[in-house]
């Protein structure tokens, strides 16, 4: 990640931007609500920011926060308009999927980030960009796969969990090993880690990683074999789940059928913007309260799509 310690001078790329948000409501720059531009990326598909933002749009409405949080911001280059949405789906299955492994004790560690938003990014010149907003993941990728041991044989490092989290994703029909090395050599890509420090020299790294990067090149998701490991798993996902839990699992059901059709019928879409806001009022509360160290009602505000922005009802 490049730094940016000129916040005007990277902020520049991004305040030139408008917002059509799924809805197609045209945000000002004000309403971005980003307040400072920390850092930016390149990868094959995509350009990523790290911002300060108090601003979420996405399915199910605009979640405004009164402090802003550490962001993701991932600008496909090309893409089809409505790509964010899917992708945004496809993370939030793979979200859903890890809070399932993770409360059933398969690891102990949460290893996905969690995705708060999606929009259509308007530039000033009409071009569109399809974005997503995530959590950061703090850390750095690159350190190696193998080691030399004392005999001076190469050998494999022990990701802590690694292979229970492959394994488990796996079953659900989402390959997750998938485009973790970077081509011309052996070290972490897409696998980021919270403490790399003296890499080169380790042969074992515990469990502190997150796995980023859900673009269409770099995992491989199979919507059927998903579709079939959530009907078979219905009872337990919604036991994990909680009091949430019919709710969290018709929402599943829903974005599958989405990524599957590329688009819902009315009235399924419908419904899916309603657990959707719900679901991230609920994460996004989550992620401020993490972030911030505040108690889980740090204030979140819902602002109704199509609405001015300056006048946004508030829902707690
Ligand atoms: N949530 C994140 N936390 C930390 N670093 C990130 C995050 N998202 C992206 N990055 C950095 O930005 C790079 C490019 O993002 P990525 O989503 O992998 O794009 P691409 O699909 O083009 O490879 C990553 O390799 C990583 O270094
Ligand atoms: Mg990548």
């Amino acid at each position: 990640m490049r730094i940016c310690y000129d916040n005007q001078r990277c902020g520049v790329i991004l305040l030139e931007y408008r917002c059509g948000a799924d809805g197609g409501c045209v945000m000002s720059e004000e309403q971005w609500g980003v307040q400072k531009i920390l850092g930016r990326d390149f990868g094959d598909e995509a350009e990523v920011l790290l911002v300060l933002s108090r601003r979420f749009p996405g399915v199910g409405g605009t979640i405004a926060t009164e402090k802003a949080v550490l962001t993701a911001i991932r600008q496909e280059f090309s893409s089809k308009p409505g790509h964010a949405k899917t992708l945004f789906y496809k993370h939030a299955m793979i979200k859903k999927l890890c809070d399932f492994f993770h409360g059933s004790d398969r690891y102990a560690y949460q290893h996905i980030p969690r995705p708060l938003g999606s929009a259509t990014i308007m530039r000033e010149n009409g071009e569109t960009r399809e974005a997503y907003f995530y959590q950061w993941a703090q850390g750095s990728e690159g350190f190696p796969w193998f080691y030399v041991d004392r005999e001076g044989k190469r050998a494999p490092v022990e990701l802590d969990e690694w292979n229970k989290f492959v394994s488990s994703f796996y079953e659900a029909g989402i390959d997750l090993s998938y485009d973790c090395t970077v081509p011309d050599g052996e070290v972490s890509k897409n696998v980021i880690h919270e403490m790399p420090d003296g890499a080169e020299h380790r042969s074992k790294f515990n469990c502190l990683w997150k796995r980023i990067d859900f673009g269409d090149r770099s995992m491989i998701f199979n919507p059927e074999a998903c579709a079939k490991f959530i009907r078979d798993s219905r009872e337990k996902l919604i036991r994990v789940f909680g009091s949430s839990g019919l709710d969290r699992y018709e929402m599943m059901e829903l974005m599958l059928r989405h990524i599957m059709d590329g688009s819902l019928d009315a009235h399924s879409a419908g419904r899916l913007e309603i657990l959707m806001r719900d679901y991230r009022k609920s994460t996004l509360r989550d992620h401020v309260a993490s972030s911030l160290g505040e108690h889980t009602d740090a204030p979140l505000a819902l602002c109704i799509p199509h609405e001015n922005g300056d006048s946004f009802a508030r829902h707690q």
